[in-house]
């Protein structure tokens, strides 16, 4: 019998990864920080996007004393970003490494969790530009690299709250689902390509924003980022060629 759920057995190992440039958004903390560690160990280049430099360097220092490759480090604020500077950013991908094997959109924000009608105008756009409105501009700059790159993954990270709508999880809740109808457009489009795109569902992961989420919650519990990673590497490895147009569960329920 096949194994329903290949991701979640996947075994990393050094070289899952090897020869690949791998670019992570929000990757100075939480999920997007492991996730930049654990493909740096498994072979790959990382560059490190985010907003916050000091953590990008911690990221950075840490994966070199591991004696993994160089990653390089992109600060940018997704916030405030605008198409010319993702479309730098994209020319600077483009001359360092001359091509992009996989993205790994992570950094989100989860805004404040309340009834619709009092959410702020001003949040909800911060929401929308930091949880989606990026991810359209970065996809649209990076695809034609994307595209010239054999067997390229694209990553977009989804929630349960993206699947089907929740009380006062507001703007969140609508980004996921936006992210994951975006993953869909482009998995439709590149369906005649080795260009994949899929999104993950991390579930209840011991981060500062499950924490934000679920004041009350004891961390202990829950599962950590280091335990969701074969789904993450799965996903960027040769190993899911033609997987594409799915989202993927990192835990059972
Ligand atoms: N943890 C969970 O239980 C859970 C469950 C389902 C889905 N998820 C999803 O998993 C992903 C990672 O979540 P997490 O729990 O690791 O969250 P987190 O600990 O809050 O980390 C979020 C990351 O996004 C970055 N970020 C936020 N705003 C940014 C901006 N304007 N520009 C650039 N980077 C920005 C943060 O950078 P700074 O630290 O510099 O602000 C940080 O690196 C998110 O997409 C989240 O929606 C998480």
């Amino acid at each position: 019998m096949t194994n329903q759920y290949p991701h979640l057995a996947f075994e990393i190992h050094e070289q899952s990864l090897s020869n690949k440039v791998i670019l992570v958004t929000g990757a100075g903390d939480g999920i997007g920080r492991t996730a930049a560690i654990t493909f740096a160990q498994a072979g790959a280049e990382i560059i490190l996007l985010g907003k916050t430099v000091n953590k990008l360097e911690k990221v950075h220092d840490e994966i070199l004393e591991m004696g993994c490759k160089q990653p390089c480090i992109l600060p940018l604020d997704l916030r405030g970003a605008t198409e010319s500077d993702y479309e730098g950013m994209a020319s600077t991908i483009t001359g360092q490494f001359k091509r992009l094997d996989g993205v790994l959109f992570n950094a989100s924000v989860l805004g404040n969790l309340c009834p619709f009608e009092q959410i702020k105008a001003s949040e909800y756009e911060e929401v929308m530009q930091v949880n989606v409105n990026s991810q359209f501009l970065i996809v649209k700059a990076l695809l034609p690299l994307l595209r010239q790159t054999a067997l390229a993954s694209v990553a977009f990270t989804t929630s349960s709250v993206g699947r089907s709508g929740r009380a006062f999880w507001g703007a969140y809740s609508v980004s996921k689902f936006a992210t994951e109808g975006m993953m869909q457009v482009l998995a439709d489009e590149h369906k005649n390509s080795t260009l994949r795109f899929n999104c993950i569902n991390p579930g209840a992961t011991r981060t500062n924003m499950r924490a934000k989420a679920f004041p009350a919650e004891d961390p202990k519990t829950l599962k950590t980022a280091d335990d969701i990673m074969p789904t993450y590497v799965y996903l960027m490895s040769d190993i899911s060629r033609g997987i594409t147009g799915q989202s993927l569960d990192c835990q059972f329920k």
